[in-house]
């Protein structure tokens, strides 16, 4: 016996960076020890935004699969599947629109927020506004009772529990509602201090050689104030100790942060010593990497056997549906 299901999604973007992994990958792998897990590359969300231009969306899904992959999701203990290959979805997500005021839709703030900052294109589409509806088909039709989600994922959350209370209450008890399952947060700035994000250019990539990782480390932004090596640093305000917070030993970070208070290490060495910590991190998901990418026909099988082992489940979730609204 499991401690219950749970479903988490990810847009295929390309590789995938540290953000991602310590925002979600990091819990997903230890929640399939206890949980059981479905895990999907949502394709269709994909196109929400990115529909004008698909060219790599074949190359991103894979890559995604070989990061989750090499960061130690196991098709042993999980299911891994790509969205689109579970048409119950599409589905489901028509049946469940049928239900969903448009204004719950509107007033979302992630829809707010995106069509504000994604100007430039054009996604004043019946689709975009769709989205949450669909991440709620994601989960729903999983019957998950929990969702491994970051934080920005609240909002589409309440969605979806609101959309599962409405069609429970109209048509009879059928879904549980969906509850987040927060990630404890580890805050990995991007190498210019910013949010870390494939866009601003600032990411480190689970995919990233040891070579990267040295050349990245050191254009990292420390201390603005702190010009000579012997200058007093404030390690509060600098990106190379946030990561030295998550990948250094507790010893060795106390050690270096009192010796950048008293400007005893300057950062060219700090961040040597970060880079070293970091490509021990990076190493085994690197190697797993590499053995992967010589056998994508393994890595397609995975996906095509997780899909199988979801639609099974789909597929009723779907005829109970299907009875309940009176459709055959
Ligand atoms: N909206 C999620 C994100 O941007 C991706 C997603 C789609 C998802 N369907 C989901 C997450 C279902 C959790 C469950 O990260």
């Amino acid at each position: 016996m499991t401690k219950g299901i749970i479903m988490s999604g990810m847009r295929p973007t390309g590789k995938l960076h540290l953000g991602n992994y310590f925002g979600a990958l990091e819990n997903w792998v230890k929640l399939q020890e206890e949980y059981t897990s479905y895990h999907s590359i949502v394709d269709w969300h994909a196109l929400t935004t990115g529909y004008e231009d698909t060219g790599e969306l074949q190359d991103n899904i894979m890559e995604v699969a070989l990061d989750w992959l090499s960061a130690g999701l196991d098709p042993g203990k999980c299911t891994m599947y790509i969205q689109s290959d579970i048409k119950e979805i599409s589905e489901l997500f028509l049946l469940l629109s049928m239900v969903t005021p448009v204004s719950w839709l509107e007033r979302c703030p992630t829809y707010k927020d995106q069509l504000q900052q994604l100007e430039g294109k054009n996604i004043a589409t019946f689709g975009f506004l769709g989205y949450p509806c669909l991440q709620a088909a994601d989960i729903l039709i999983c019957k998950a009772r929990y969702v491994p989600v970051g934080e920005d994922q609240l909002p589409h959350l309440e969605l979806s529990r609101e959309i599962a209370r409405r069609f429970n209450y109209i048509y009879g008890d059928t879904f549980p509602e969906p509850q987040a399952l927060l990630t404890e947060a580890k805050v990995l700035p991007g190498l210019d201090g910013r949010k870390m994000s494939k866009s601003y250019n600032n990411a480190i990539y689970l995919s990233d050689s040891p070579e990267e990782i040295l050349k990245k480390t050191s254009q990292m932004v420390t201390d603005p104030q702190r010009i000579k090596k012997t200058d007093p640093g404030n390690p509060e305000v600098c990106s190379v100790y946030a990561f030295h917070k998550v990948f250094t030993r507790l010893s060795d970070l106390e050690e270096t942060e009192e010796a950048c208070r008293r400007g005893k290490i300057g950062c060219v060495d700090c961040k040597k010593r970060l880079a070293q910590n970091l490509v021990e991190f990076i190493s085994p998901i690197n190697r797993r990497r590499r053995e992967l990418e010589a056998n994508p026909d393994y890595v397609r099988d995975v996906l095509i056997e997780g899909a199988k082992k979801a639609r099974e489940n789909a597929v009723k979730t779907l005829e109970e549906v299907r009875r309940k609204m009176n459709l055959k």
